[in-house]
């Protein structure tokens, strides 16, 4: 009863002060897909330290949502694509969801939830369709369940989907139209999302165009131009966002909503892991797009400010390597909430690094390396590919960071990494005798060999005994 008032209570409050109200700026996605994660708190301090307005999450856990309360940043949270099912065959569950996971943080000086994205990416083609069926559903229930709790006219449901939702069948924008298999349902959503206001969001990756084909112009995945320009109809492209961006403006017209609204949901370049993924090329990329957001020039065919938001925040050292070894090297942060180069979000060229994450706190200064004495290399194969199997090793692949080192060094670094992973264990820089514990900083060059953080996850075990303590204490001076 009371809960059901303090609700009715939130949500009214939060309708009126929250309607009407407009964020501007850069968003980023913020995952979670990590061994040590930094504690949410560290993180909200780190985006309002780096003037951040807008973040997206890939769900919608508790203690990163109820950590946004307050901060100013708008937030996109995110129901996983495995979760879709339940929500498009049964309109309580979705219901019940949006109470539990959306209205709960709308209060007084609670959370600045915007948009609820429906799944990530569910018709992409290397998903082969499994989603298809559950996400148009589940994408009408949860906007229902939104304005039935009265907050859909501040609140939108939407899909995040990839760029292959559309293609061109001339390779230019002016032939983009939906994907033949998805065109139907494709059609279906575009007209929902029209109809309740909602945006489309849409996943760009020049990057991947390079890595996916050897011949692609270079040039044309930057943005100074100096690659054969298309043109389309009497427009110029010269680089690959306004082409696909365009693409997409395309595919719209043809489906019948003209003017929908475009948020690119995930753009951004990795930095580790393949031979186009490094500083360099990540720094060219970003001081190339905040020039163009900075010009308002939007594209060819959509004038004025695009709303995106960067891909990612940190880099994520469990994400699954499927795409590609660059997978988890997206972050414009290191795994420690350093930042990685000189940006500017304001595409004015004052150039400097980032605020780091403050108060981060990092496990004793010792690496785990292989054992020098060693002659007999025998063993050293499996016990690489055990540490490799857990941690993440890919900056050893070809072009990577780690690439230029002998096989002891490239030993050295799986070992370490393993150790690092497993918070520094001693039992983890054993490999059958192969390593040795050093307080030697072993970094080389472009190679880091990193120390880990103390994680959030280990200072609330700590933290949760302590209260544990607490309450037994407590228990035992009651009994008294
Ligand atoms: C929010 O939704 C998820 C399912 O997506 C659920 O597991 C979780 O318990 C819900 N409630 C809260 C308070 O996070
Ligand atoms: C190296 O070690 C392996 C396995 O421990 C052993 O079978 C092999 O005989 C050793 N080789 C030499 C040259 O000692
Ligand atoms: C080790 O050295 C590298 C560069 O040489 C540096 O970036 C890193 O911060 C150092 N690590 C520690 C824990 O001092």
């Amino acid at each position: 009863m009371l809960r059901a008032e303090v609700v009715l209570i939130w949500v009214s409050c939060s309708v009126l002060l929250l309607s009407g109200h407009l964020t501007q700026g850069i968003g980023v996605n913020w995952g979670n897909i990590m061994s040590q994660p930094l504690h949410p708190t560290t993180v909200v301090r780190m985006l309002k330290d780096n003037g951040i307005k807008k973040v997206k999450l890939f769900d919608s856990d508790y203690r990163t949502v109820s950590s946004l309360a307050g901060s100013g940043i708008q937030v996109m949270v995110a129901i996983p694509n495995d979760q879709l099912q339940l929500f498009s065959n049964d309109y309580d569950s979705a219901k019940y969801w949006v109470e539990e996971n959306i209205t709960s943080h709308l209060y007084k000086g609670g959370v600045d939830i915007k948009y609820v994205a429906i799944g990530n990416e569910p018709f992409l083609k290397s998903y082969h369709g499994v989603f298809t069926r559950h996400t148009f559903p589940t994408l009408k229930n949860i906007q229902r369940a939104l304005d039935e709790a009265g907050v859909g006219n501040k609140i939108k449901a939407t899909i995040p989907l990839n760029a292959d939702v559309y293609d061109s069948s001339t390779g230019k924008p002016s032939g983009g139209s939906f994907r033949k298999d998805i065109r139907e349902v494709m059609t279906k959503i575009v007209k929902h999302l029209n109809k309740n206001k909602a945006p489309f969001v849409v996943n760009i990756y020049p990057f991947l165009s390079l890595y996916a084909n050897d011949n692609f112009p270079m040039e044309f995945a930057f943005f100074e131009g100096g690659s054969k320009p298309i043109y389309d109809n009497g427009v110029k492209y010269t680089n690959v966002l306004d082409a696909n961006h365009d693409t997409l403006v395309w595919s719209l017209r043809k489906a019948g909503v003209p003017k929908l609204k475009i948020i690119i949901g995930e753009i951004g370049w990795p930095t580790d892991g393949d031979k186009n993924a490094n500083v360099r090329y990540a720094k060219r990329f970003y001081d190339g797009l905040f020039k163009r957001l900075a010009s308002d020039k939007g594209t060819p065919l959509r004038a004025g400010r695009m709303d995106i938001y960067l891909f990612s925040l940190f880099d994520e050292n469990q994400k699954s390597v499927l795409p590609g070894f660059f997978e988890r090297h997206w972050g414009i942060f290191r795994y420690d909430g350093k930042p990685k180069f000189r940006m500017d979000f304001s595409g004015e060229g004052h150039d400097k690094l980032l605020v780091a994450a403050k108060g981060v706190k990092y496990l004793p200064r010792q690496w785990c390396v292989f054992d020098r004495e060693i002659k007999n290399m025998s063993r050293v194969p499996a016990n690489m590919d055990f540490a490799c199997n857990y941690a993440d090793c890919t900056p050893l692949v070809n072009g990577g960071s780690c690439s230029g080192l002998d096989i002891k060094w490239k030993t050295s670094y799986a070992f370490n990494i393993y150790f690092q992973m497993q918070n520094q264990a001693m039992d983890a820089c054993d490999f059958q005798g192969l390593a040795i514990l050093t307080t030697k900083n072993v970094s080389r060059g472009s190679c880091l060999f990193p120390v880990q953080i103390v994680s959030a996850g280990e200072r609330l075990k700590f933290g949760s005994m302590l209260t544990l303590l607490l309450m037994m204490i407590m228990f035992t001076l009651l009994l008294l």
